[in-house]
């Protein structure tokens, strides 16, 4: 099904542009999503012609490596001659009115019938000025068209930030018009976490905490802070990766069972489960949670953080979190679900692990201390993706002992080539008007006031770092924190 529309991006020359959004929709064209009657204007300061803008749109299909094996070589020109360059000031309302009349003239010329996406692929402190313009001067349309908004992280640095980012767009567009993207989401692993649960009556069965230990995410990244040294001093692994990507995985592993599989359904129980994360006091806080920033590697050969173009040479942003929450959620109450990220550790790989509880009786025991092994199933989201059971069985022949085996299931290369880059299934879900895939409001508020607790809790006291080497798996206390408990982590490498 095809859906008509007219984008406008804010910020048509920047990179996510470049790399993600014009290589998504040429793949949404291809694949037939977008037809002809759809249109694009890119915005943004520099003063480019539309033949220009046109270049830059067909080589960015080009470095995303699209173009190889098309039958229709002309397809990229095709797709570009739908692109429209409009230089944009933000604050400047007559630049918001040549915009409008570009927009209507567009909508008429390709029939888009009022339905209006606007992308703002720019700095959040601007998301503020750019929707009260366009509700001033009338780039919503009326009528039976759609005007739908779709922002990039960071959402806020803290709660009052974020509420305070919130209340300025939501002048303009209700929260049902507003898709927030968090490109985890995009990912089909982790969207396949609700039919892992819920398709299969053996893990449906046993996800509670009766049966379930421990859950364990990891989101181990190999590479450095890169060239963001700038945005990331401003961040830090906590704002990066565990208030969107985490916090949206772990409502993802403890909500409870939808009635009905749709975002609406979906949301409310998402938002359930994140309000019954247990709210830890400051000294809690201090006591869970664990920050880390990289040093050089053992061999020297890598750069610590702080000696990184860019960044201060006596930073404390830590570039590694590692945490234990506790959901109360009915069904899982009391279970920890210990998080773990960060920059340069051993490698790359987001994994689940889910840690079933031991059978008491192990009627196969030689002696009473004998333990059974723990039942566990890996979710392998990246780079890897599939499953892994672990589970004993009989092996050898001599007498009667367990081993554990592993059932392996993974995606083939060409599987996982066939499956859209998560900017793509995201476009196309605000395209359709489907939010399963967004974080709703609600849900980014009460991920904040999780973390808040954890940071106030850290500015209280002057980091050590660095406190762990690249290459390794993070600071010691990380290990210490599940061995507490007596627990380790299942990702090990
Ligand atoms: C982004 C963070 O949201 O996610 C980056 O800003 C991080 O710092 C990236 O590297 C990781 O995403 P992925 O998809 O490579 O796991």
């Amino acid at each position: 099904m095809n859906q008509k529309a007219l984008f406008i991006i804010f910020g048509g020359t920047g990179d996510l542009a470049y790399r993600k959004l014009y290589p998504a929709l040429f793949n949404l064209y291809e694949k037939g999503y977008l037809k002809e009657d759809f249109a694009v204007i890119g915005t943004a300061r520099r003063p480019w012609s539309n033949d220009h803008y046109h270049e830059v749109v067909m080589s960015a299909i080009e470095d995303a490596g699209r173009d190889s094996g098309r039958t229709n070589d002309d397809l990229p020109r095709k797709f570009a001659s739908h692109f429209y360059y409009q230089s944009h000031n933000v604050d400047d309302v007559d630049h918001y009115v040549a915009l409008r009349k570009l927009a209507d003239e567009l909508d008429e010329k390709y029939d888009l019938q009022g339905n209006r996406i606007f992308y703002l692929a720019m700095a959040p402190r601007f998301f503020g000025t750019i929707a009260g313009h366009l509700k001033d001067q009338a780039l919503l349309t009326k009528g039976n068209g759609f005007n739908r908004l779709i922002i990039e992280k960071p959402f806020g640095r803290d709660y009052p930030s974020a509420k305070e980012l919130n209340d300025s767009i939501s002048g303009s567009f209700k929260e049902e018009q507003i898709f927030r993207i968090d490109h985890y989401l995009g990912k089909e692993p982790i969207q396949s976490i609700a039919g892992l649960r819920f398709g299969n009556a053996l893990f449906n069965s046993l996800w509670n905490k009766e049966h379930i230990d421990n859950i364990q995410i990891t989101l181990s990244e190999s590479l450095g802070v890169e060239e963001r040294a700038g945005y990331y001093e401003t961040a830090g692994a906590m704002r990066d990766m565990v208030q969107n990507h985490i916090m949206q995985i772990v409502s993802l592993l403890t909500m409870e069972r939808p009635d009905v599989f749709d975002s609406e359904h979906l949301r409310d129980k998402k938002i359930e489960a994140l309000e019954n994360i247990q709210m830890y006091t400051k000294e809690e806080a201090k006591k869970y949670f664990i920050r880390g920033q990289y040093g050089a590697d053992e061999a020297n050969t890598q750069l610590g953080y702080r000696d990184e173009e860019g960044t201060d040479n006596q930073s404390t942003v830590e570039t590694f979190v590692a945490g234990k929450l506790i959901t109360h959620n009915p069904s899982l109450d009391g279970v920890p679900v210990y998080i773990r990220t960060g920059k340069r550790l051993t490698k790359k790989s987001t994994q689940i692990n889910i840690v079933f509880k031991n059978d008491d009786q192990n009627i196969f025991a030689k002696d009473a201390s004998e333990k059974l092994k723990t039942n566990v199933l890996t979710m392998h989201i990246e780079p890897d993706q599939g499953f892994t059971l672990e589970f004993n069985t009989k092996t050898g022949n001599q007498g009667y002992n367990l081993s554990p085996v592993h059932l392996r299931y993974r995606k083939t290369a060409t599987e996982k080539a066939q499956i859209p880059d998560a900017y793509e299934g995201l476009i196309r879900d605000a395209l359709m008007g489907n939010k399963t895939n967004f974080a709703h409001w609600h849900e980014v508020s009460q991920a904040w006031k999780i973390m808040d607790v954890v940071r106030e809790a850290w500015d209280e006291e002057e980091p050590a770092f660095p406190n762990y080497a690249s290459g390794s798996m993070g600071p010691e206390a990380a290990m210490q924190l599940l061995a507490d408990d007596g627990r380790k982590w299942v990702f090990n490498p």
